[in-house]
């Protein structure tokens, strides 16, 4: 296991290039992301193996506490979860009163700030420096709560978008459950809930990527838990991270059906345009999580009628796979590829792809401010100055 681990020696000389590319933020037992190898571990357990047997607050736990619960352990965080689901009604109002249109993620963004206002403990914890054990169980308390009303943030602007009365968290209902029921109001059958399990896992923790460097940035400040996350909301909101899932999805609909899916692939390839849902920064093999979702999207397809679409997204692969291989090109299917055609088969509107997203990796966000906040120093990078310097000052009707 531990070969693929390309252990960084202090002090070490990089090469910085633009976006911050090889910079060293800090040092981390979170999660690692073996792009070479197509490898992703949370501390030190391999997603394949934890989408298999675990599920999402077992694998929230594990990345905030760094260990696998025992079962007094898991029962109290699963209680502190529900306890802390339920969102404070002037909540509910703001996210009714935003426009139906609104882009999900900023309401999103919106509502996760406002939360602050309602939870006095949020804001207090992180100023204790002169007790760093009191600080930390606290805002880890906070940090429960969030990850909870994310969630019931996320399933409230779901159904605030069709017009349709807002759901509080059930408390007989396990996390994913309790995040499908309040969405749709029916309590989910065991294929949705577990899929919809496997990509939350999936999604939980990825690196040291934009959102949650800027989550660890606010929280260096010693910001509080809520500003943190609305912040890193932000930073997943852009089309450049929030996912290319929408567009791969719309991709595979124009395609239409398997019989459409080669020509397409090789007039795309022939013009030499991206094929969105392939390729990766980090990964040069294939991405482990659309290897896991490609599977859970056959059997999900196949019970919700979209074989067609599925069958589709499998002769784009194989096509596209095919020739990039014989043109010596690792370019495989990222995760975007796969849950899009997820997304849309358990029946969720395109553009609440990146607060399902958002709610899944605030495990992962939290987690490693919490990781930092021990040895927290404020981040504070310098940019290269090539301005002017000689310059002198004109007053406005000279100019
Ligand atoms: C993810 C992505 C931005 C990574 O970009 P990157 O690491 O900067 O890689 P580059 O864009 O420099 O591509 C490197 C080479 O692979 C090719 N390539 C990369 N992604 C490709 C794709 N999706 N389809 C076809 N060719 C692709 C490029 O054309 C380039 O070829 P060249 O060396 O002959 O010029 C890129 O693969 C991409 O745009 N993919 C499609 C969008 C997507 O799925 N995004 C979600 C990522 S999770």
């Amino acid at each position: 296991m531990a070969k693929f681990f390309g252990r960084i020696e202090f002090p070490c000389t990089i090469e910085l290039g633009r976006g911050l590319e090889g910079a060293i933020t800090n040092v981390t037992q979170i999660g690692y992301v073996d792009g070479q190898a197509g490898a992703l571990i949370y501390r030190g357990y391999s997603i394949e193996d934890l989408c298999e047997h675990s599920n999402f607050e077992e694998v929230a736990y594990l990345l905030m506490f760094g260990k696998l619960p025992t079962a007094s352990e898991r029962a109290d965080f699963e209680t502190k979860l529900q306890q802390g689901g339920t969102l404070p009604e002037p909540v509910m109002h703001l996210i009714e009163a935003k426009p139906k249109d609104a882009h999900p993620m900023n309401v999103l963004q919106s509502a996760v700030a406002a939360l602050a206002c309602y939870d006095e403990e949020s804001l207090e914890v992180t100023h204790n420096v002169s007790d760093p054990a009191a600080a930390m169980k606290a805002e880890t308390d906070v940090a429960i709560r969030i990850l909870a009303r994310t969630r019931t943030v996320a399933s409230a602007i779901a159904r605030a978008r069709l017009g349709r009365p807002l759901i509080q968290p059930d408390p007989e209902l396990d996390f994913t459950s309790n995040y499908l029921y309040m969405m749709t109001g029916e309590k989910p059958d065991e294929v949705t809930r577990r899929v919809m399990d496997v990509c939350l896992i999936l999604q939980a923790d990825h690196g040291m990527n934009a959102s949650t460097f800027t989550a660890m940035v606010v929280h260096s400040s010693l910001s509080d838990m809520y500003s943190t996350i609305a912040a890193a909301i932000g930073s997943l909101r852009g089309p450049l991270h929030g996912g290319a899932n929408e567009a791969a999805l719309a991709d595979l609909q124009t395609i239409g059906n398997p019989e459409n899916a080669k020509t397409w692939s090789q007039e795309k390839m022939s013009k030499g345009e991206k094929i969105i849902g392939f390729g990766h920064r980090v990964y040069k093999a294939l991405d482990p999580r659309a290897t896991v979702l490609k599977r859970h999207a056959e059997v999900l397809c196949k019970q919700k009628g979209f074989e067609s679409l599925f069958e589709t997204a499998n002769t784009v692969e194989r096509e596209v796979t095919a020739a990039m291989e014989a043109k010596g090109k690792k370019i495989y299917p990222n995760v975007d590829f796969y849950s899009g055609l997820v997304y849309h088969a358990l029946g969720f509107p395109t553009p609440l792809f990146p607060v399902i997203f958002a709610v899944s990796r605030t495990a992962g966000w939290l987690a490693r401010v919490l990781e930092y906040l021990p040895e927290n120093r404020i981040f504070r990078p310098r940019a290269v100055y090539s301005g002017q310097t000689d310059q002198t000052y004109v007053p406005i009707d000279q100019r």
